[in-house]
């Protein structure tokens, strides 16, 4: 079920937009009549998300970049913006994540998630602002649960998803003078998505379990965070900056937290 708001002609740029919670978002502007944009670091997920948004009749773009590549990420913009235009909704939602626990993460897997998530997500705005329509654009960045509320096996993408809601904060500041707008939008447990499967329920006890703890008593959709992001990228939502807003069911009021760290701790021994 989605809300119905009108993108005809709007360029919509969806990093990390080939699979999942993002992908849900890119196909969700896209039905509302959006020139859509996705990018991502795998050929065959790009080729696949363009086939399938093509498929059901919108114009779109692909792009193949690793936001750790600030240089690549450049030139996605470059070229998604020859095409389709100035860009009045950007969504960054690249991210990378695994349970582990802190004493036994090496270097590089800390590394590797605070490079994906924050600086990647630095990348992707810092390259995009020269292209942003000005005023108007509105930046959507997805972030997690982690970013407030502390979770075991979580040190890595903890860190690196309060550092990018804290660029949210930081750029509504710099940016709001340029009638830009820059929001954070914080997933609960999102069904049938690759972060879900990693993370909240590898058995179907831990799923059952964590269920319970949602205080809505289900976990969410695809549609619960594309009709937030569709609501944030509109007009309606032109007077909200620097938020971070939970798409959740309550769940951050700290009830996923056990349930997470359940099935951390079965995943991990
Ligand atoms: N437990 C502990 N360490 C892990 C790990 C795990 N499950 N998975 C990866 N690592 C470590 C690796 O050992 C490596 O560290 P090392 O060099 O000290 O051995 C480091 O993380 C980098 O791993 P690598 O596989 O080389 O990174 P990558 O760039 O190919 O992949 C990941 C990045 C690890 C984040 C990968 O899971 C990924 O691509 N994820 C994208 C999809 C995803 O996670 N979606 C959910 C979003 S919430
Ligand atoms: P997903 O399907 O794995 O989505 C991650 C996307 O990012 C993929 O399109 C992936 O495509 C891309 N990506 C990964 N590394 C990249 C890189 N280095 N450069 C460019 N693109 C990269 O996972 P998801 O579960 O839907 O998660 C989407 C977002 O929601 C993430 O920001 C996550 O933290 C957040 N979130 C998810 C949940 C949940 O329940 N799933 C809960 C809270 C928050 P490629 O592999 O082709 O690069």
């Amino acid at each position: 079920m989605q809300i119905d708001l009108d993108y005809t002609g709007r360029h919509v740029v969806v990093f990390g937009g080939t699979t999942g919670i993002n992908f849900g978002i890119a196909q969700a502007f896209a039905r509302q009549r959006a020139r859509v944009t996705v990018a991502s670091r795998k050929q065959d997920n790009v080729d696949a998300a363009v086939a399938s948004l093509r498929e059901a009749g919108a114009e779109v773009h692909g792009v193949v970049a690793d936001v750790r590549d600030f240089e690549a990420v450049g030139a996605a913009f470059v070229q998604s913006v020859a095409r389709f235009g100035p860009v009045d909704v950007l969504v960054s939602g690249a991210a990378g994540n695994f349970l582990c626990a802190a004493e036994a993460m090496s270097s590089n897997g800390f590394k590797v998630v605070v490079d994906i998530d924050l600086v990647g997500s630095f990348h992707v705005l810092r390259q995009a602002h020269a292209h942003l329509r000005k005023p108007g654009a509105s930046v959507i960045q997805i972030t997690a649960p982690q970013s407030f509320v502390p979770m075991r096996y979580q040190a890595h993408a903890g860190a690196a998803k309060a550092g990018v809601d804290q660029l949210t904060r930081t750029l509504a500041l710099e940016w709001g003078r340029e009638g830009i707008r820059v929001n954070s939008i914080s997933p609960g447990p999102i069904d049938g998505t690759e972060g879900f499967r990693k993370l909240m329920a590898p058995t179907a006890e831990d799923r059952a379990f964590a269920q319970e703890q949602v205080p809505l008593r289900r976990f969410g959709s695809l549609d619960d965070i594309a009709n937030l992001a569709l609501f944030l990228g509109s007009p309606y939502a032109g007077y909200i900056s620097g938020a971070l807003i939970p798409c959740d069911g309550g769940g951050a009021l700290e009830s996923v937290k056990p349930a997470l760290e359940a099935a951390g701790r079965r995943a991990l021994g």
